[in-house]
């Protein structure tokens, strides 16, 4: 189908640093009330032809934003090195995604249920799916027609060098990443540890 195959495109550009691979072997949520936000899960195959179209912006947008910080950050790895790069995540990542919510007219970004970045926090209709830790993608339906998902980014052993033990990284990526970000949770994660998630809101148009 038209969504898993840009399921898999994504994950095949998805090979480095502070982008992210959602998982493509999952199947769908049960459909779940999220309590209070009048969002709703819903299952892929229930979605209409428009809220299908809604869906494929989103993935679309998240495709963009992937290939995109991807790009930034494996030149950054080269040039500068690890703690380099995390002055690309950090000033970049949110620019990226504010330039492609744009283009696209989605909102996107990204978010953990062990945080890194403060501003990353989830939006309101996926906080509860993120605090019960949701392993499989998610996609719901807002009060307004809005289709929104919520997209899960597994640990690679390349994310590592600035998510891993803190035991193992290189001193001058602790001292950026505590100069940078005083309150990080997101060290400490192994290999095929679910770090965090891609979230992607399409309005009706
Ligand atoms: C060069 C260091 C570096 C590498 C390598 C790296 N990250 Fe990050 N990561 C960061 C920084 C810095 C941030 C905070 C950036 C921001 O403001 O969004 C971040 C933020 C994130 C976030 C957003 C949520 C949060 O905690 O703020 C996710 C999700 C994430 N990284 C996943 C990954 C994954 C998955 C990998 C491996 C494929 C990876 N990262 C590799 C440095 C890195």
């Amino acid at each position: 189908m038209k969504t898993q195959m840009a399921v898999a495109v994504i994950a095949l550009l998805l090979a480095v640093a502070c982008s992210g691979q959602p998982e493509v072997e999952k199947a769908p949520a049960e459909e779940v009330a999220v309590v209070d936000t009048g969002w709703t899960t819903v299952a892929v195959d229930d979605l209409s032809e428009t809220q299908k179209a809604q869906q494929q912006r989103g993935l679309d947008a998240i495709q963009a934003m992937a290939g995109s910080l991807m790009g930034e950050l494996t030149t950054a790895l080269d040039e500068d090195g690890p703690d380099g790069a995390i002055e690309v995540c950090s000033m970049r990542a949110p620019e990226i995604a504010a330039v492609i919510s744009n283009e696209y007219g989605v909102l996107l970004g990204r978010t953990s249920h062990r945080l890194r970045n403060q501003s990353n926090l989830p939006p309101e209709w996926a906080a509860e799916l993120v605090r019960d830790e949701v392993a499989g993608p998610t996609w719901l339906v807002g009060p307004d027609g809005q289709v929104a998902g919520l997209l899960p980014i597994p640990t690679k052993a390349e994310c590592g060098m600035c998510h891993g033990s803190r035991e193992d990284m290189a001193d001058e990526v602790l001292a950026k990443l505590d100069e940078y970000y005083p309150a990080d949770a997101a060290t400490d994660f192994a290999e095929g540890d679910l770090r965090g998630w891609i979230w992607v809101e399409a309005p009706k148009s």
